[in-house]
């Protein structure tokens, strides 16, 4: 297929997260919930792939990530990795999958990695869910962080609102990746939070930082594909940078595709057996 890299195919790792921060290569991810797109964001040459709970709202038509279940988390990320070569999977853990207990926690992280290849689990939280990524990363499964605006929270923080403008919570979420930069996180999305202290997260851990709408200091920027490519038009944030309309091309190919069955201009001699 055309428009592809091919550059360098060499699997990309959690070290290799390490490494690209260590290197001030930048890390770019997307999500992705299904094969085709996992394929086309793979072929492109894109660094790591998220299968983000925000497949509820996306793929689902939710209001929002509370309701997706492990299991439908499964079926995307077991789709999305039968056509992954190159990037990095990582699936997020949905809400109520690690927040009752450890050992809950530990039951739903080893089902997800063992039914669907992924590379990585994420989870959203700092201090109240610590022991449990340490129980995680204990059992060799890797975990990425997510700090800042944690959609699961949506009911406690009662909107999208930027988190960490003051300094309470600011100190609090420093803290919170420095805990679990210790614990053994290999990366942290920081999500909607102020690009100064985003850049001073970065400097304080180890492991990479990966940004949505937290300036461009973190060592990665991640976006939701259908977002950026400008499929979900209601969604416009401040951080989203559109790279296509392809709500437009879609709706413009389906009128046109309807059209011609209405005509009776499709299908032709020629597409006709
Ligand atoms: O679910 C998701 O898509 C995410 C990203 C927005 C970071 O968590």
């Amino acid at each position: 297929m055309s428009g592809y890299l091919t550059i360098n195919s060499k699997k990309i790792t959690t070290r290799s997260f390490f490494e690209m921060k260590q290197r001030g290569e930048k890390i770019a991810m997307l999500t992705a919930y299904d094969f085709t797109m996992a394929s086309l964001i793979d072929n492109s040459g894109i660094d790591c792939i998220l299968v983000g709970d925000s497949a509820s709202n996306v793929m689902a038509g939710n209001e929002n990530t509370l309701p997706i279940t492990v299991d439908e988390m499964i079926y995307h990320a077991r789709s999305v990795k039968r056509a992954v070569k190159r990037a990095l999977v990582i699936c997020d853990m949905p809400f109520g999958s690690y927040q009752i207990s450890r050992e809950e926690a530990l039951r739903n992280a080893v089902r997800i990695m063992k039914e669907t290849g992924v590379d990585a689990v994420k989870v959203e939280g700092g201090a109240d869910i610590l022991d449990t990524v340490k129980a995680l990363i204990a059992a060799g499964i890797p975990v990425c962080g997510h700090l800042g605006l944690t959609p699961q929270s949506i009911h406690k923080f009662g909107g999208y609102g930027v988190r960490a403008k003051d300094k309470a919570e600011a100190d609090r979420l420093l803290a919170d990746a420095q805990a679990l930069d210790v614990a053994g996180c290999f990366a942290i999305v920081l999500e909607k939070v102020p690009a100064e202290l985003a850049a001073k997260v970065t400097e304080a851990v180890s492991c990479a930082t990966i940004g949505i709408g937290a300036g461009c200091q973190t060592d990665g920027q991640v976006l939701v594909s259908t977002d950026m490519l400008g499929m979900t038009n209601a969604f416009r944030p401040r951080f989203l940078r559109l790279y296509a309309s392809l709500s437009t091309i879609i709706c413009d190919a389906i009128n046109r595709y309807s059209e011609d069955v209405k005509q009776s201009a499709f299908p032709s001699e020629e597409e006709s057996y």
